[in-house]
């Protein structure tokens, strides 16, 4: 790398630049703005080497078998310290040290998962016509609790390890068994306690006449209060399904792992009720990914990739609903980027399964910390509406013409956890391109935060004036950014930090007819369009189009 001086309308400015061989032909690329003079150019350049040096030397990690070489993260401690540095969640009241447990969401990060969300309503609400939203109470009714089973069953085991003293959570089913999940040290049976997590409350300031309640652990049993009403309301036929989207809360053991086990999360719930014994009457989407039955599990035997398809024929998966339902959780993740080589099904053996459950399949993710779940898609039959009619006493039932009154069936429960889904799409994007020097966030363009940054090259009142009227436009419709601080090459990197897919630079041939530069995030590659395209260019980008691609289509690509 070296230090070029440009003269630019009689005014010196200095670059750091850097040579390399393109199809046989050597090319010189500026990567960062420098400064007006030598002198102050020669430090920051020193400066910049330094941090370039400290990046490059950090852990690398490859995904298996042929996918393409990625530096990623290794360690979730280092995509929580990104995540703070570049203001995607901080720890929770961080001037007071912290609570266990809990996170706050930065801009960048409470843009993402409104942004997760979204695209979650749109695939499994939106897009289909068998599947309704609601949204409940967090605190409701304590009978619900009861009656669910949570104040009886939903209980973890804490012991304490002789070694570290850290409390760990474990379920019965492991005491004995289970070694110390900080430092692999022995457990003392002793300690060990059987603890709901469950948040209590007082409903109403005065302590004599206040009820006990509790925190939704789950936004699951709205879905069941609220039934009758919601098919009711909106004409339901079966099968059909009733979302939520919304916190939970659990007073967990020993919340670890940064957004992977919190005390306050959100969950993004379907129950999808059918007649029992009913077939899926859809077409079950063609997704190969490791399967890990109990029987694979009991057999000590590796996970298996193939199509769920083919794992439903060979009755694995012995239902079709169940077939369908984890291929489509499945495909919503490929949809928005990610690897499904990073994904698994596993089959909970009996002993594992919920206290409502019949069934079900966990979609693991290959974490840093290895496999773990990252949804569960539960069979729950009949168990939470039988249970709410008996001591509710109230008819939960749906008349149906010609086999009279029936109860339908939960047969799958698809529940995902929103910050399991942000630390996914995360892990998934995140890269330390070594060409840069920077991290890049290879976010889809419909998660990433900001949409497009505005970035005038130069400070000067022409360049402002059409940057800013850029942004007022644009702002209109998407979340634009507008930066004119710092050199151009340290403004894309924060942006590639940022996943913005599109860059817009105004420079001196935008003054003369209206142009603007586009960079790519994922390639670097810059088109050049008329100012007039830009909404519809940027709209088509954040809809999965290439850049490139589209830059192919106006002609007027950069050399
Ligand atoms: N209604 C079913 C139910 O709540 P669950 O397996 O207990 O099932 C569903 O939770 C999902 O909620 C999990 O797969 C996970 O994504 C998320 N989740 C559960 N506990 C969590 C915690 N302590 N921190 C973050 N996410 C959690």
């Amino acid at each position: 790398m070296y230090i070029v001086r440009k003269n630019i309308h009689g005014k010196e400015y200095y670059y750091l630049a850097a040579s390399f061989r393109k199809e046989g032909r050597v090319k010189t690329k500026t990567i960062a703005y420098l400064g007006k003079t030598r002198k102050v150019a020669e430090e920051k350049k020193k400066e910049l080497e330094k941090e370039r040096k400290k990046e490059a030397e950090k852990p690398e990690k490859r995904v298996e078998g042929k996918e393409k070489k990625r530096i990623v993260i290794t360690n979730i401690d280092d995509l929580a310290t990104f995540c703070k540095r570049k203001g995607f969640v901080y720890p929770t009241a961080e001037i007071y040290g912290g609570l266990a447990g809990f996170w706050d969401f930065g801009v960048f990060g409470a843009e993402l998962k409104n942004n997760i969300k979204k695209e979650w309503k749109d695939f499994f609400v939106q897009e289909r016509e068998d599947i309704v939203n609601i949204d409940g109470s967090i605190i409701t009714h304590p009978k619900v609790w009861q009656t669910s089973g949570h104040v009886e069953s939903f209980k973890d085991v804490s012991v304490i390890c002789k070694k570290c003293k850290k409390p760990n959570k474990i379920e019965h089913r492991e005491l004995g068994k289970a070694v110390c999940e900080f430092c692999g040290g022995e457990l003392d049976k002793e300690s060990a306690k059987s603890l709901n997590l469950m948040f209590t409350t007082q409903i109403g300031p005065l302590e004599k006449t206040s009820v006990k309640s509790y925190l939704r652990p789950e936004t699951a049993q709205l879905i069941f209060t609220n039934f009758k009403q919601v098919v009711e309301n909106q004409r339901l036929k079966l099968p059909f399904g009733i979302a939520q989207i919304g916190k939970a809360f659990r007073n967990e053991i020993a919340p670890r792992d940064f957004l992977f086990r919190t005390r306050e999360f959100e969950q993004m719930e379907i129950e999808y009720f059918i007649m029992p014994k009913e077939n899926c009457p859809y077409k079950i989407p063609d997704i190969k990914v490791f399967v890990y039955s109990t029987e694979m599990q009991e057999k000590k035997k590796e996970a298996e990739e193939m199509k769920i398809s083919e794992a439903l024929k060979r009755k694995i998966i012995k239902r079709d609903w169940h077939a369908y339902w984890l291929s489509n959780c499945l495909l919503w993740f490929r949809r928005l980027g990610c690897n499904m080589k990073n994904f698994r099904i596993r089959q909970h053996p009996k002993e594992e399964l919920a206290h409502y459950s019949t069934d079900c399949w966990d979609i693991e993710y290959r974490f840093p910390f290895g496999w773990k779940e990252l949804l569960g898609i539960a069979d729950r039959a009949d168990y939470d509406l039988s249970r709410h009619e008996k001591f509710s006493g109230k008819d939960l039932k749906m008349f149906i013409e010609g086999k009279g009154k029936i109860l339908p069936h939960v047969v799958a429960e698809p529940s995902f956890g929103v910050e399991r889904a942000f630390l996914v799409f995360m892990l998934e994007a995140y890269e330390y391109d070594n060409k840069r020097q920077n991290i890049v966030l290879r976010l889809d363009p419909k998660l990433v935060p900001i949409k497009a940054a505005i970035l005038p090259i130069v400070k000067k009142p022409g360049f402002v004036k059409i940057a800013r009227k850029i942004y007022d436009e644009l702002k209109k419709e998407f979340n634009v950014f507008y930066d004119s601080g710092g050199s151009i090459g340290r403004r894309y990197a924060r942006q590639d930090e940022a996943g913005t897919p599109v860059c817009i630079a105004i420079d001196g041939q935008t003054l003369k007819d209206s142009t603007v530069t586009l960079r790519d995030r994922d390639s670097t590659e810059q088109i050049r369009i008329k100012i007039e395209n830009l909404k519809e260019i940027i709209g088509r980008v954040i809809k999965g189009e290439s850049l490139l691609k589209l830059g192919r289509i106006v002609k007027t690509r950069v050399k």
